[in-house]
């Protein structure tokens, strides 16, 4: 259950902004963050909180790439699966990398529940392909060495 001051703090906000989709998208990630997925409960929550139909949350909550609407590990790597990525020189095998590392697919999230792996469109960062993004850090020029750095950084952070 969502603390009672958060949904204090939502009201207010809600009455400044006057109408509830100026802050849904920011209320989806919070209530998301204090989950750590966007459940069903998160969603009837969070329509109940913007005084919002439910359908009209899970429409966002589906189209939008950064709400889970699956449980997924402590650390969700966004991986770009857009053109100039693809293009770059070793992408395939640094997928292939990626998935032989962790022990996981696409999709999906390793057994301690560290890591979840997700294709992404264009994260804005295409010069840096290839590229992906944890926990809001863009990491790019991405190679194997990289890849296996960080995610021992995030181990190591736990
Ligand atoms: S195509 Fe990968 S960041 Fe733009």
């Amino acid at each position: 259950m969502l603390p009672e001051t958060y949904i204090n703090e939502v009201e207010k906000r809600l009455r400044r902004a006057g109408r509830p989709r100026e802050i849904i998208i920011d209320v989806m990630l919070e209530v998301q963050q204090f989950y750590g997925w966007f459940s069903d409960e998160a969603l009837e929550q969070t329509a109940r909180l913007l005084k919002m139909n439910p359908l009209e949350i899970e429409e966002l909550a589906t189209f939008y790439n950064y709400i889970y609407r699956q449980p997924v590990g402590k650390h969700v790597i966004h991986v770009c699966d857009s053109v100039i990525c693809w293009m770059s020189e070793g992408y395939a095998s640094f997928v292939e990398h990626m998935q032989e590392k962790l022990g996981i697919q696409m999709g999906q999230t390793t057994d301690d529940g560290m890591f979840t792996l997700l294709p992404v469109c264009c994260l804005g960062y295409c010069d840096l392909a290839p590229a992906l993004m944890i926990n809001q850090r863009v990491y790019g020029h991405l190679t194997a060495e990289k890849f296996d750095q960080i995610i021992e950084d995030l181990r190591r952070e736990k």
